[in-house]
């Protein structure tokens, strides 16, 4: 079992409380949410979620996928109504061109761009031509900005949008979005919330290219 797989199956119980819990948790969440009530507003679409650790966002989709034995077991208590596989992102169980979209959060992160490239073929194959793949990734100008120093696998991989283009030919970006623009642990924690929406505001503007993150809809030709 790879090493990524054993931490989230230890950590499973109270991966949602501890990351998304929090003032800081809550933020990222309420902005990931509005970008996905955007991106997916029709509700009888065939849509995965690749890499669902414990169903965060799996009302978003129909079917859910992930490496974790331990979180897809949360998943399915939260969800007992959804198809949750247990299956790794690069072998999925789906037939080819079935899903309209994929959306992928907190996963791309951890890997490598061999990893990625990958895992995007096998996304390409299961997604019909017009199909929307969407995930997050750091941004690689703010790392540079705030001299990330990298350290492991958990934070492993920053991309800037050509690096993005890059990852696989069978698909264009249609739009991508910033996230987290504020250093938000600056910000007192009660107050953290009362700036969610002027953050979201600003890490859409000229400023996009200095957000945190960015959300990517990458659309397959
Ligand atoms: C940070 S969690 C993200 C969970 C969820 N997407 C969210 O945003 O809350 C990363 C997830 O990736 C899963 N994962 C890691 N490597 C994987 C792989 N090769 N195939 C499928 N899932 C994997 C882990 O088990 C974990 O549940």
């Amino acid at each position: 079992m790879s090493e990524i797989i054993n931490y989230y199956d230890k950590i499973a119980a109270e991966y949602n409380s501890d990351r998304f819990a929090n003032s800081y948790g809550k933020f990222i969440d309420r902005q990931e949410r509005k970008i996905l009530d955007k991106l997916l507003p029709n509700k009888d679409e065939l849509v995965l979620d690749l890499a669902c650790g414990s169903g965060r966002l799996l009302n978003y989709a129909v079917y859910g996928v992930d490496g974790s034995q331990e979180m897809i077991k949360i998943a399915k208590e939260k969800y007992p109504d959804k198809e949750i596989f247990h299956s790794d992102a690069e072998k999925l169980l789906f037939e080819n061109n079935s899903l309209d979209a994929i959306i992928s959060f907190h996963f791309f992160m951890h890997l490598d761009k061999v990893r990625i490239k990958k895992i995007l073929e096998e996304c390409s194959r299961v997604l019909k031509p017009g199909g929307s793949m969407i995930f997050d990734i750091p941004a690689a100008r703010r790392r540079k900005l705030i001299s990330y120093n990298k350290s492991g696998w958990h934070g492993n991989l920053a991309l800037s949008k050509a690096d993005t283009v890059d990852l696989n030919t069978d698909f264009v970006i249609k739009r991508s979005f910033g996230l987290l623009l504020f250093p938000i642990h600056r910000i007192p924690k009660k107050m953290r919330l009362l700036f969610n929406s002027l953050d979201y505001f600003l890490a859409n503007s000229l400023l996009k290219k200095y957000s945190s993150y960015h959300v990517y809809e990458m659309i397959k030709k």
